[in-house]
This record gives C-alpha cells, structure tokens and sequence, in this order.
C-alpha cells in the first residue's frame, strides 16, 4: 500500500490531463461540499485552501443533511470515492430538488449513474484505488471544477508545480513517516494536535491512523484547545499518550500557539513529535502533510501487524446504512 502512496505524483499528473474538462457556468452565492470518510476529507482541505483566496463561502457537508440556505445559487460538489456512499447521494438529490448547480467527482455508483441522467458535469477519478489514496485525484478533481467554474482557488500551475515538489520530496517523505511511525506505536493513545486554520490536516491524520492502523486518535487545535481540552490534560482518565504536533512554519502565530501545546504535554510528562509542514505552497503543505500521515500510518499498521486496507467496520456500518436511507443504490 506504501507504493500507491509513493505513486502519488503520477496521480496528479492524471487527474491533471482532464484539467478543464468539466465546470458549471453561473453566478454562485455560495459552495458546498459533500462527501464522507475519505472523500469528505477532499471539502475540508478545499475549504482551507479557500480561506485566503475566495470571498465565496464554502461549507462541507459530512450528513445527508444539507443546509436550508442550498439553493440554485449553490455550486454543490457531491465527492464520493465510490459513488454509493448513502449520506453523499442523499445529500446529493436533496440539493438537486432545491435547485443547486450539482457537479459530481467519483469513480462511478450510483453518482455515476445520477450524473449521466441528470447531465451534471463529472470528474471522473480511476476505479480499483481506496478513498484515502485517491486524495490527490479527487482534490485535483475539485480544484478544477472550481477553476473552471469561475471560483478559482488554485490554477493548474499551482498544482503542476505543488505535483513537482512531491515527486522530488517524496522519498524523505517516506523516510520521515518511518520516525513517524516508530514514534506512534509506543503509544496507547495517539493525539494529533496543530493550530487554525490546518485542522483539516489533523483530521486527514487522524482518519488515516483510524482507518490504516486501526487505532484511536484525538485532534487538539489551537487556540480553542487553550479554551476546554487543555484542562482535560490535568487529570485525564488516559494517562499513556503521545502527541505528534505540527504546525505551518510560516505562520508566527500558530507556530507559538503549537509551542505552547507541546510545553503543556511535554509538563504532563508526555513525549512529543514537533513536525514543520514543508512546502513552497498551502497546496504543497497540504500534500506534503497528506503523504506523510498517510504514509506513517501504513508503516504503524506494518509495525502492529494489521492490514492497512481492510476496513471490516466501516462495510458494517454501509451495510446496515442501506436499511437506514431512502435511497437504495
Ligand atoms: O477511506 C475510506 O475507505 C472511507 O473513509 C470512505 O472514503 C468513506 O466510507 C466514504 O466512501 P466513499 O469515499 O466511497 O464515498
């Protein structure tokens, strides 16, 4: 599994031939993004890198629920590895029934199926791959739709080049994820903390130690973690802990905020990894992020012993899912 992770670049350079080929024409009051699990996590990171860049709001949706202001003048993005994620289809026709522009990125399903009919325009990511490792198709997919949409938040340059540096970075990636690794399994229970406005990250960490490794993970973000978590601290129930802390290096704030976290762990007693994200971009910092966890966490699973791609739960969950939503795919 630790190949497809490497093979990442190639998977930019892929979804990157279909640059352009699809986008929605109209005047948007905003945009929401749905998708769960591992293709959920495409909306978070598009919703960072739109911070800065779009005045446009953004909003994920990770429910079948969708906000009551959904209207003709959303551009609804449904990502869905599969295509027959029950939460991402019903959020999907329930956004089409109150008008939204609805463009769709999945490998086929039943979201496949509903593009086709309906004429919504779709990126289509390359079947036979998991969620989680489709993560740089699938943001590239939306990357493009939402430049070709006229809410653009990275041009295909941007992206060529954040592709580049992970390409030629990604063997220290691999290098750094082993320490990574070695660190995380001498814990019970791992947490992942960093600052504003990077949660994203630390919840695409935290999924991939959850669904690779098959281990419990907590997420602490500053500032609001100086606000409640950080009492938990005191007395927790939990004492056998390890923090993994990363923080953006250009960013003076939120490095100082994540050295205040790691001076409060490392006075609980609690050993700690301090990671600077690397990357010329957000974009390349995000990547950069991605492949690391990502690729910590096949390693973990390679330390305990378990099979990074098996996620017998989650099928649990899907299947008792189809008696639960209305849509049956
Ligand atoms: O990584 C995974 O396998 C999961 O988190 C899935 O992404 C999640 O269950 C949603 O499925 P899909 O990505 O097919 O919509």
């Amino acid at each position: 599994m630790e190949e497809a992770y490497l093979n990442w670049p190639r998977l930019i350079e892929e979804a990157l031939a279909d640059w352009g080929s699809v986008g929605v024409r109209g005047e948007f009051d905003n945009v929401v993004l749905s998708g769960m699990g591992g293709s959920g996590i495409i909306g978070d990171v598009v919703k960072l890198l739109a911070l800065g860049r779009l005045s446009t709001p953004v909003e994920v949706v990770k429910s079948h629920v969708i906000p009551s202001y959904v209207s003709e003048k959303t551009l609804f993005i449904a990502v869905s590895y599969s295509g027959n994620t029950h939460e991402t289809i019903t959020a999907t026709l329930r956004a089409l029934e109150k008008g939204a522009r609805v463009a769709v990125v999945t490998s086929g399903g039943v979201l496949a199926r509903v593009a086709a009919e309906k004429r919504l325009p779709l990126f289509k990511t390359p079947s036979g791959l998991l969620p989680r490792v489709s993560f740089p198709h699938m943001l590239t997919g939306v990357l493009s739709i939402l430049d070709s949409s006229g809410l653009s938040i990275a041009g295909r340059r941007e992206v060529e080049e954040a592709g580049r540096a992970l390409e030629s970075g990604r063997q220290g990636i691999a290098g750094e994820a082993s320490e990574v690794a070695r660190f995380a399994y001498s814990s019970d229970l791992l947490v992942v903390a960093t600052h504003s406005p990077l949660e994203a990250l630390a919840v695409r960490a935290k999924s991939e130690f959850n669904e690779n490794s098959k281990t419990i993970v907590k997420v602490d973000v500053a500032p609001e973690w100086m606000h409640n978590d950080i009492v938990g601290y005191e007395k927790p129930l939990f004492t056998s802990y390890r923090a993994i802390a990363f923080y953006d290096p250009e960013d003076k704030v939120g490095r100082s905020l994540v050295e205040f976290m790691v001076e409060e762990y490392k006075g609980h007693g609690r050993p700690v990894l301090t990671i600077p994200l690397k990357g010329a971009s957000l974009l390349g910092k995000v990547l950069y992020a991605a492949l690391l966890f990502g690729l910590a966490s096949v390693k973990l699973a390679g330390l305990r012993g378990v099979d990074p791609s098996a996620t017998v739960s989650i099928g649990r969950y899907k299947k008792f899912a189809s008696s639960v939503f209305e849509y049956k795919a």
